[in-house]
């Protein structure tokens, strides 16, 4: 029977050495271990032994199974650490290797200059108003002193949806509804797009963007509409660039005028950008007429007003040199990354 005992000893110490994986030595605790192993069977035949013999036998017994149990703990641990070793050696990191540059998105040049824009105005005490992109006639038209017969209608060919709706085709519509939603003192600006049916090409576009502007207040004139725009025109464009009025007309504003930056490229001198000119326009402007102050509820006898209205894309193609508005929507990347 010690024999026996021993043979098992032996057995499991090699069965264990070969097991390669967990399966493996699981097939060898049951093999030798186990209900139907072999210590198991050489333990149930110990009844036969004599009475000196048993206490022998059991304590071999004993100690065989404590060393196969202790093999097996050893191997389990061994293939744990293997496995663990494979594992790391196959996650490694190559640390030599050329990184992947991460490409930066960066802003559309419309939103780069309208935050510039605002960032000015805001800077000036002015708030950021919106309108609605379909908006009533009534807002883009009739309370701008422009009734259903006015000329000036026809310069501004209109996406009308019902004949009292339309698509705006110029954020002087958001004076209105500005007007009717607060009190004087009033400082805002509006921007957003504007659409009009006209064939795109170089410098037209069915859908831009504008950027209103409107003050009312008590003692609002001329000077103060010159200096908020000499003032936004330096900031914009340099401490040495300068505006010129030019007298003009728009429904909404008396007296009206058009307004010219001294040249960003030849500083007044006269050059290829502003064609000889020295000068570029910029944007509409005026103070605000009456009608429309009593349109939007307020009494012109006690206030006044200026505003404004320029025009986004212009501001952008004069700021960058670029000479062609349908490069803004076409959204070529060779384009946009340049900004
Ligand atoms: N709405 C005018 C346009 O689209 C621009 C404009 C001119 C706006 C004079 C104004 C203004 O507020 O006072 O051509």
């Amino acid at each position: 029977m010690k024999e026996q005992l021993e043979k098992i000893r032996s057995d499991a110490a090699a069965a264990l050495a070969a097991a390669a994986d967990a399966e493996a030595v699981e097939a060898a605790r049951v093999a030798f271990l186990g209900k139907k192993g072999q210590l198991t069977a050489v333990l149930r035949g110990m009844g036969a032994l004599s009475p000196e013999q048993r206490p022998v036998v059991g304590q071999l017994a004993n100690e065989i199974r404590a060393f196969v149990e202790g093999e097996i703990e050893k191997k389990k641990a061994e293939l744990a650490e293997k496995a663990r070793a494979k594992k790391l050696a196959s996650g490694v990191i190559d640390v030599t290797m050329p990184g992947r540059r991460n490409k930066a998105g960066r802003l559309h040049p419309l939103n780069k200059v309208l935050e510039e824009v605002t960032s000015i105005f805001t800077g000036m005490g002015f708030t950021v108003a919106e309108g609605p992109e379909v908006e009533l006639d009534y807002y883009n038209f009739e309370a701008l002193n422009t009734p259903a017969d006015h000329p000036a209608r026809d310069s501004q060919d209109t996406f009308y949806i019902t004949d009292k709706i339309l698509l705006r085709t110029q954020t002087s519509s958001v004076q209105i509804r500005a007007m009717e939603k607060s009190k004087p003192p009033i400082r805002m600006i509006a921007p957003g797009r504007v659409f009009r049916s006209d064939t795109a090409d170089a410098t037209h576009s069915p859908v831009f963007h504008q950027i209103e502007g409107l003050v009312v207040d008590k003692g609002i004139t001329m000077a103060n509409l010159k200096g908020t725009l000499e003032t936004f025109v330096k900031a914009l464009y340099g401490p040495d660039a300068r505006i010129r009025l030019r007298p003009h007309h728009f429904p909404f504003t008396e007296p009206s005028a058009e307004v010219d930056a001294s040249c960003f490229v030849c500083g007044g001198k006269g050059c290829g950008v502003c064609k000889g000119e020295g000068w570029i326009e910029i944007l509409g402007a005026g103070m605000v007429h009456p009608n429309v102050l009593r349109a939007g509820g307020i009494d012109p006898e006690e206030y006044s007003g200026f505003a404004f209205g320029l025009g986004l894309e212009r501001l952008v193609m004069i700021k960058y040199g670029v000479d062609d508005l349908r490069l803004f929507y076409e959204n070529d990347l060779r384009f946009l990354k340049q900004f």
